[in-house]
């Protein structure tokens, strides 16, 4: 399929400070957009002016949440090449979401190329600062005007960039996090593998209460027992106990992150002992007491990896590595960036040319 394009003709002007990006703050000047019709199939791709879309108030996705969405990012090279990390793995977790959101499935390969072509358009965009990138948001929403409950025929999916620095105000300093006991993110059987809109509007209440203690992020405990570890609110954890590290197996209500199985990757290649598994708030707090808890890290391509300083859990503060990074989480830091900004050899291949 032949992707069209359409130059603005009125360009913006870039933030002016890269180590003031933030995240999520600024969008480029084209966007890519596709449209699904019944019987017709994705059709239309084509990359325009960033802009305003125009709805039905009727929209589907405006009343039911039919939408998903992935995160990748496009990171300038010491040399100016650009590359993409994994976009094989968003978009197969992409289509893992539709899946379950019955939106028709999309083509991985093609999205990946109109990914390339968007990313060249607004190419000089890519920010070039330590610790920055440029932020890729494919997302598909279902447009029928339709206010009974049914699967979308009518269907918009879009990319848009953004220039990005640290997710988190703290950047690689430690994250405080607030363990919820109260809300639920998701259970077996629900969304929770999924990347859509709804897992993040069911945690916009406890990140807010959480926000207001002074916590950066809340832990999710599981749906029935408030025991088990799932995730924190945009990223994956792992957890450095006695020199091993054990991290959440997917069992269906937890995101299985790229940088997450990427984490996986690095750790199993050093040979560091690493387990996926049910692990509770009561094995960590235990291992706190004991003095065994050596770190604590999250991981996502937003917040890449996101050392966690404090956890609290009810009435108990649990203090990690003094409120420091860990030598751990620091390694895996520099060696995942190492990659993504091809500082170091991409051993696994997991980075993707745009050329
Ligand atoms: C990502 O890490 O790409 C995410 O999707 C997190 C996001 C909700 C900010």
């Amino acid at each position: 399929m032949n992707i069209s394009i359409t130059r603005t003709t009125t360009p913006k002007a870039k933030p002016a400070d890269q180590s003031k990006l933030g995240f999520g703050l600024y969008y480029t000047d084209h966007m890519f957009l596709m449209n699904y019709d019944e019987g017709l199939g994705w059709h239309d791709p084509r990359i325009v002016p960033y802009g305003p879309i125009s709805l039905d108030p009727a929209a589907m996705c405006l009343h039911y949440g039919q939408e998903v969405f992935e995160g990748l990012k496009a990171y300038r090279q010491e040399n100016g090449d650009i590359k993409l990390f994994r976009p094989d793995r968003n978009y197969a977790r992409l289509n893992l979401s539709n899946d379950r959101l019955c939106i028709p499935p999309i083509d991985e390969a093609f999205a990946i190329e109109a990914t390339k072509e968007l990313v060249k358009v607004d190419a000089d965009w890519i920010p070039t600062a330590e610790g920055t990138s440029l932020y890729i948001r494919p997302y598909i929403f279902a447009v029928d005007a339709h206010v009974g409950v049914h699967p979308g025929k009518h269907l918009i999916f879009a990319i848009i960039l953004s220039p990005v620095g640290a997710y988190y105000p703290e950047g690689l300093n430690p994250v405080k996090i607030y363990v919820e006991s109260n809300y639920v993110r998701a259970v077996k059987g629900g969304m929770g593998f999924t990347k859509t809109g709804g897992n993040y509007a069911s945690s916009l209440k406890a990140q807010a209460e959480a926000e207001k203690l002074g916590y950066t992020q809340v832990l999710w405990l599981d749906g029935v027992e408030r025991r088990y570890i799932e995730e924190v609110g945009t990223m994956n954890v792992f957890f450095k106990i006695g020199g091993k590290v054990i991290t959440p197996a997917l069992q269906g209500s937890i995101l299985g992150g790229v940088t997450r199985m990427s984490c996986i990757d690095i750790l199993n290649s050093w040979g560091v002992p690493l387990e996926e598994r049910a692990i509770t708030i009561q094995e960590v707090a235990a291992a706190a007491d004991a003095g065994t808890l050596e770190e604590v890290f999250g991981s996502g391509t937003a917040a890449v990896i996101s050392p966690v300083g404090e956890l609290r859990w009810g009435d108990k503060v649990i203090r990690i590595n003094n409120g420091q990074i860990g030598a751990l989480s620091q390694k895996l830091y520099d060696a995942l960036t190492g990659i993504q900004w091809g500082k170091i050899p991409d051993t696994f291949g997991w980075t993707f040319d745009i050329n």
